[in-house]
């Protein structure tokens, strides 16, 4: 498998090195990042890795799959054209598939290039167990996704709304609505809402909680669904990136786990 490497952060330089390492059986090819030097750094990760200096040179690459491990509006952007240059694509910035049309405009070019979408869990568990409990009535899913401050510091709609999470003194409920309203107002915060959604009842139907609590120091999920199932309840207790708060440690291993998943000849969980 010839990988392609979209954004050069924390995922980004993770899943480099779960390359060069051996972890993921496949070869690094070329890499692109808004800044270069970020792309240069992470490239130099693997041997005789192309840095390019557009999404183009990504499309006109020999890559068989895309990483996007960049942002919610990287992945709207370039989404289309990875697919359509008949190249198979996992994307980490899973909140832009919010957004109903884009979800359907990115399935119609994966069929019709005969490609495929691969969304990793990211930083929960418990998407198998929700996938089963799919196949029959599903009646409610919910996620409380609970923060320390750093990993929340920069948010704009917190900033419009004239809070400063550095000065929150006791755990506070900052959203409560649906998955579609959370990544709209929290779109580096909350991927694994849209995930959750996508995974169960849909983003619109899926019940989300952010809380900010100064006391803690990881970035904790708990997953509820109910159904014809039983119920079930999966809590995640991540530690973050020393390089990027906003993102827990587990995301970048879902991301490995996903890339060895496309290589291995057996297939464990849902
Ligand atoms: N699915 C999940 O559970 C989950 C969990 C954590 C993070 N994420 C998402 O994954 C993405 C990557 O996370 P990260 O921690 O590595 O982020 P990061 O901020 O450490 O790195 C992102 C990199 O992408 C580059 N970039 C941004 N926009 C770009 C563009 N349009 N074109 C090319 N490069 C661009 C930036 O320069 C940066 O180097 C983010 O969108 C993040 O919200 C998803």
């Amino acid at each position: 498998m010839k990988v392609a490497i979209i954004g050069c952060g924390f995922i980004g330089k993770t899943i480099a090195e779960a390359i060069h390492d051996g972890t993921i059986d496949g070869e690094l090819v070329i890499v692109f990042s808004l800044k270069k030097s970020s792309a240069e750094k992470v490239g130099a990760i693997c041997d005789d890795v192309v840095i390019a200096d557009s999404l183009r040179d990504v499309l006109d690459s020999n890559a068989d799959l895309v990483v996007e491990a960049a942002s919610i509006d990287a992945l709207k952007n370039y989404a289309i054209d990875i697919l359509s240059s008949k190249k198979n694509l996992m994307a980490m910035s899973v909140g832009a598939f919010a957004d109903g049309g884009f979800l359907k405009r990115v399935e119609k070019a994966a069929r019709e290039n005969k490609v495929k979408v691969y969304l990793p869990s990211g930083a929960i568990g418990g998407l198998d167990a929700l996938k089963s409990a799919q196949a029959a009535e599903l009646r409610e899913v919910s996620i409380v996704t609970t923060k320390p401050p750093k990993s929340l510091a920069g948010n704009q709609y917190l900033r419009d709304s004239g809070i400063d999470v550095f000065k929150i003194k006791e755990k506070t409920v900052l959203y409560e609505g649906n998955a579609s309203g959370a990544i709209e107002k929290f779109p580096k915060n909350v991927n694994v809402a849209t995930t959750v959604g996508l995974a169960g009842l849909g983003p619109e139907k899926t019940s989300v909680k952010i809380i900010c609590d100064p006391k803690i120091d990881k970035n904790i999920h708990e997953i509820h669904a109910r159904g014809d199932f039983g119920e079930f309840t999966f809590r995640t207790e991540n530690l973050p990136s020393p390089q990027n708060p906003k993102t827990s440690y587990l995301a970048a291993l879902s991301a490995i786990s996903t890339l060895k998943k496309i290589t291995s000849h057996i297939d464990i969980g849902t």
